[in-house]
């Protein structure tokens, strides 16, 4: 589904991202580990095409996206769900709203077509009845959950999470990453999970990837992952000058 073959990127002689490499496979969910500052959210950027390399290759489906036009490019980006970390809605219009509105405007469909639609994408998050609520009457839990509704309204193949679980409360935590887990089962989708939350990514990933400085250092499968837990924690989360991690 991705592949991400030595990629280099820098923002003002800063290396942000130095020669990285990571695949994804169709229905898996790769996590991307790595405390704030690392380099999490620029993987996210490089593979919509909206932070472009000074080296290396993004391939989408095996397509290598520096090589497509601009039109095919916002072909293979609607294959590519985003959710994140605030559920980013728009407050003056409703939950149903915000899950229709870019549809919408694309398809130039009317409220009426697309509001069964609009539905269904409610009804797999579990929120139907909320279609007519204002996001500030919904949960933060609910309100991701909204915004993972919208992100599936272009049935992508793949759903990127950026820090999906950060500041929820931990019964909301579960409702997000059990979600994640019902779409890469139910509707067959890859997902990538950026996340600094090593139990949450536990939780919902098959295969982990740990960034530190822009560089991965680590990368593994479940069971490598549960075996050399805490010695990555020591080894890459920890402040050498914090006492306890
Ligand atoms: N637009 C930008 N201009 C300058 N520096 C940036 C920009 N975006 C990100 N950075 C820097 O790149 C590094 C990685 O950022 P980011 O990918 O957002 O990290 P993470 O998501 O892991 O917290 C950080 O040091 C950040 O300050
Ligand atoms: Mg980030």
């Amino acid at each position: 589904m991705v592949e991400l073959k030595n990629i280099d990127y820098a923002i003002g002689g800063n290396q942000i991202l130095q020669d990285v490499s990571l695949t994804v496979g169709g229905k898996e969910t790769l996590a991307i580990l790595g405390a704030s500052g690392s380099g999490k959210s620029t993987i996210l950027k490089v593979i919509l095409g909206l932070a472009k390399p000074d080296r290396g290759e993004v391939m989408i489906q095996g397509q290598d996206i520096s090589l497509v036009t601009y039109s095919e490019l916002v072909d293979i980006r609607k294959k590519i769900g985003i959710v994140f970390q605030d559920g980013a809605l728009f407050d003056s219009i409703t939950v149903g709203e915000n899950v229709g509105y870019y549809f919408m405007e694309h398809k130039n469909l009317s409220h009426e077509e697309v509001e069964p639609l609009v539905l269904e994408m409610l009804d797999t998050v579990g929120l139907k009845h909320t279609l007519d609520m204002m996001p500030d009457e919904l949960s933060g839990g609910m309100r991701r959950r909204v915004a993972i509704a919208r992100a599936l309204i272009y049935k992508p193949s793949l759903i990127l999470y950026d820090e999906p679980t950060t500041g929820l409360d931990p019964v909301a935590k579960d409702s997000i990453l059990e979600l994640i887990d019902k779409l890469k089962e139910e509707h067959n989708v890859a997902s990538v999970i950026v996340t600094h939350d090593l139990d949450d990514a536990y939780q919902a990933a098959d295969r982990f990837v740990v960034i530190r400085n822009g560089q991965v250092v680590w990368g593994g499968t479940r069971r490598q992952f549960a075996a050399q837990r805490d010695k990555m924690i020591a080894k890459y989360f920890c402040a050498p000058y914090k006492a306890v991690c």
